[in-house]
């Protein structure tokens, strides 16, 4: 037991089939999708984050621009921008990193994006769409995590999946996905009480709390598909998951590590989001979730 999942390499994988299809679409179309990311201020995590985005966009070919503004900008100056960006034809995708400063209304942003648009899926309508079961942008990271799952194999018809953390951006999400999946899923979370009764219970372990090695290996049950979203530093400063890998690998029977598990899933999908929406716009219908 103790497989670990590699998101390095399922991410070059991803990434590697929307390079392929780059060149089909702009045979067919004419131009290239092409992405859009705003970064406002210096936070550095955020600043590493949209660099390897951007990276990964050049990899595939697409077109991609980096926009960073200062911390000060006001919040009607950033709407404006990304108005400007809805209405500019050339334009497919549309992210703004988050956290923003303390200053900008976050969902007045993500209001403002274009639905067919928000790479990110965190629009209202992407998020109707997702929990009505209809068309839309699923957010990355929960997609990452899904193709994750999906790349070792295990049927998740009939399981019991608990996912610990109920963020807008990965565990309601992740829920609703393996939940459409025919999962028995349980949403736990900072409060849940005797949480590593609730964890052991699960057959697909999902961990999107921050909290540097929350879950040890005795709150796994024996033989669980672990997928750690945390990207947390250790009292040594090094990077860490929500999980303790090191009590936790040799119980489960698939973990993904940190760093190289969710996080680069999550810029592969962003890739992904990014064609979906360059066909959306392009056929004016809606990707299949
Ligand atoms: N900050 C942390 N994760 C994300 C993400 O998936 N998208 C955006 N826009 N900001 C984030």
């Amino acid at each position: 037991m103790g497989n670990i999942i590699d998101g390095k390499a399922l991410s070059q994988v991803v990434k590697d089939e929307v390079k392929a299809e780059v060149p089909v679409l702009e045979a067919r179309y004419g131009r290239k999708p092409c992405l859009v990311v705003i970064i406002v201020g210096e936070n550095p995590a955020s600043q590493v984050y949209v660099r390897n985005k951007v990276k990964a966009a050049a990899y595939t070919g697409m077109e991609s621009r980096l926009v960073e503004l200062p911390a000060d900008i006001s919040e009607a100056a950033l709407l404006e921008q990304i108005s400007a960006l809805n209405n500019d034809p050339l334009v497919d995708g549309i992210l703004v990193q988050l956290p923003l400063p303390k200053h900008i209304d976050e969902e007045k942003v993500i209001d403002t994006i274009a639905r067919e648009k928000d790479v990110d899926g965190f629009h209202p309508g992407n998020v109707a769409g997702l929990w009505l079961g209809k068309d839309c942008i699923v957010p990355c990271t929960p997609a990452g995590i899904m193709r994750l799952i999906d790349s070792v194999g295990v049927e998740l018809k009939g399981k019991q999946a608990v996912v610990v953390g109920r963020s807008n951006i990965v565990g309601k999400p992740v829920a609703k996905l393996l939940l459409d999946r025919h999962a028995t899923v349980t949403i736990a979370h900072s409060r849940t009480a005797d949480l590593g009764a609730v964890c052991r219970t699960a057959d697909i372990l999902v961990l999107a709390v921050g909290k540097a090695k929350l879950i040890t290996g005795d709150m796994i049950k024996p033989g669980a598909v672990v997928i750690d979203v945390g990207m947390n530093r250790d009292e040594e400063g090094k990077l860490c998951g929500d999980v303790d890998f090191a009590s936790a690998q040799p119980v489960a029977s698939w973990i993904t590590p940190v760093p190289g598990g969710v996080g680069p899933m999550t810029i592969a999908m962003l890739m992904k989001n990014t064609i979906a929406c360059f066909l959306a716009r392009t056929h004016s219908t809606f990707p299949k979730k």
